[in-house]
């Protein structure tokens, strides 16, 4: 009786918007990946990357820019470890640049001064009481490895592996939290589909499959590596990244665009998650490629079929999922599309389009639809039971210069409260946050027009002086309280 009444008399004074706490499991952090944050692009004997050979061709990123510097986290990593210390947080998540560690990709030269860069910043969150969740391939792959095909080299997965092994012997003993590949849909769609990112290919019909088999089957040899050689002994857990939308039918009553909003699943965050939890490509999407490619007058379809070996090695090569989520999606059903050159919008089928009452971000076309995290969440606990969830990466983006954010604290404000939820209320396992970002940073081929951080750089300063944003204010009392505040 008397812990009733304390409880009632703390329920009080902290009013109703308190009364929702994270649990203890959860940890809330921030995120960033190398080429976006830390420049020193050419010292202490880093490599060149795909993303260095785009920016330093003009024309691929808005104003020419380049991260030849970006925030500089390269030079300031203690400064940017003070900050993370002064918001609370017990995460952070950050990427390894292959060539930093293998300047030309592959393991006959292992630079020791991109592995002690890494080494200290550990040590540094480690002094903090800061936990890194490291990603092992955030979009910076080695020139060298470009120039032998890429993601489109079915040999990837070898030097893929070679790459992790060194990466875990070096880096292993004080990480708990792999991520191997970042968003491979995002490498896939942009980099070899629609040629907007690095390395610039179009290859719309067959590319993005190709480019998709290889991730993952890069995945699966990071994985097993790990599993063989060092889980018994370092004990951490790793996993693929997944990027996903929340995708509603556009009319609720109609099973056709249910259908629809379900076979967009699949031909996206489906098509990277549905091999590494569940064995093999989503059935629909290897039954459409197959028509389609069958009707385009093609032998074998264009997607590539997985071995029954390939498939024993991939299933369950994961430790606890890896979300990344933006944004929401209406669907919409579609009569077949004719005919004509191959690709792979025209393999799924389906219109999507976003609803004009969401808002949206002022420098880009994020859209904020805060219940789609809800619905995600239970979505991929029921299809993938993944026993754990990490959200690797939740934000949004605002003009640069920008400090009092309430965009920003309005967007993870509907997204938390969401999050919160879904944990609370629904029994879904979310152990993490990494805030997407830290930083204000280099946003691929949107150079520095779009700001993601929760804390401001300037980047007219040669110092890329750091200044709160209102959102970096508000996290932190977040932080605190465990619990969403005003
Ligand atoms: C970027 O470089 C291209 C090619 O040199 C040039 O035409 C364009 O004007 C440059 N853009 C800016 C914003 O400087
Ligand atoms: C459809 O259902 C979702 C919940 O799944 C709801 O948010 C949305 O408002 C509904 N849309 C319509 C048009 O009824
Ligand atoms: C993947 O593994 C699960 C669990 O062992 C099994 O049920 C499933 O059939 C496997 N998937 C494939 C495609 O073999
Ligand atoms: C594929 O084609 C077959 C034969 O025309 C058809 O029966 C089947 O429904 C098609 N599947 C899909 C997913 O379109
Ligand atoms: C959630 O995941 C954590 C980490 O794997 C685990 O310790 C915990 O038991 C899980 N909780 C539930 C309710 O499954
Ligand atoms: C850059 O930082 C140095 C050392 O902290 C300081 O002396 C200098 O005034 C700063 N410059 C600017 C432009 O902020």
């Amino acid at each position: 009786m008397l812990g009733k009444s304390i409880l009632f008399l703390t329920l009080t004074i902290l009013g109703a918007l308190a009364d929702k706490k994270f649990p203890d499991t959860f940890r809330f952090g921030t995120a960033g990946a190398s080429y976006q944050i830390e420049g020193g692009w050419n010292e202490d004997g880093r490599g060149v990357s795909i993303w260095d050979t785009f920016v330093h061709t003009p024309g691929h990123v808005k104003n020419n820019a380049t991260g030849d510097v970006a925030s500089d986290s390269y030079h300031k990593y203690k400064e940017d470890v003070a900050i993370l210390a002064d918001l609370g947080v017990k995460l952070y998540r950050f990427s390894i640049a292959w060539p930093r560690i293998l300047p030309d990709g592959t393991p006959y030269k292992v630079n020791q001064a991109g592995i002690d860069y890494y080494l200290n910043l550990i040590k540094e969150l480690q002094a903090n009481g800061i936990e890194p969740v490291i990603t092992l391939y955030h979009w910076d792959l080695p020139q060298h490895l470009e120039d032998l095909g890429g993601w489109l080299n079915p040999q990837i997965a070898d030097y893929f592996g070679d790459y992790a092994r060194v990466v875990y012997k070096a880096l292993g003993p004080y990480v708990k939290y792999w991520v191997t590949i970042n968003e491979p849909g995002t490498t896939c769609t942009c980099g070899y589909g629609q040629g907007i990112h690095a390395p610039g290919k179009s290859l719309v019909g067959d590319g993005i499959y190709t480019c998709a088999y290889n991730s993952i089957r890069a995945h699966a040899k990071a994985y097993r590596i790990y599993e063989e050689e060092f889980k018994k002994t370092q004990g951490g857990k790793v996993t693929l990244n997944i990027a996903s939308s929340w995708y509603y039918p556009k009319d609720n009553s109609s099973s056709l665009d249910q259908l629809a909003a379900d076979r967009t699943f699949e031909f996206n965050p489906g098509l990277y998650a549905n091999p590494v939890f569940k064995g093999n490509w989503p059935q629909i999407v290897i039954d459409r490629v197959a028509n389609r490619s069958k009707l385009e007058g093609y032998s074998f379809s264009r997607l590539p079929v997985f071995t029954q070996e390939e498939i024993d090695y991939i299933n369950g090569t994961f430790d606890f999922f890896a979300l990344n989520i933006y944004t929401s999606s209406i669907v919409e059903y579609t009569d077949e599309w004719p005919i004509s050159q191959p690709t792979v919008w025209l393999d799924q089928g389906t219109i999507t389009s976003v609803d004009p009452s969401w808002p949206v971000s002022e420098s880009s076309w994020l859209t904020s639809d805060p219940p789609g995290v809800r619905y995600l969440l239970n979505y991929i606990q029921e299809k993938y039971n993944p026993g754990e969830i990490i959200i690797t990466e939740n934000g949004w983006s605002t003009v640069p210069g920008e400090l009092t954010d309430t965009s920003r604290v309005a967007y993870l404000k509907g997204y938390l409260s969401n999050i919160l939820d879904a944990i609370v209320d629904d029994g879904v396992n979310v152990t993490g946050y990494t805030l997407w970002s830290l930083l204000d940073n280099f946003e691929w081929a949107e150079g520095y027009t779009q700001r993601f951080g929760i804390i401001s750089v300037d980047f007219d300063d040669a110092n890329r002086t750091r200044t709160y944003k209102d959102s970096a204010k508000w996290y932190k009392r977040v932080v605190e309280a465990r619990a969403i505040v005003d």
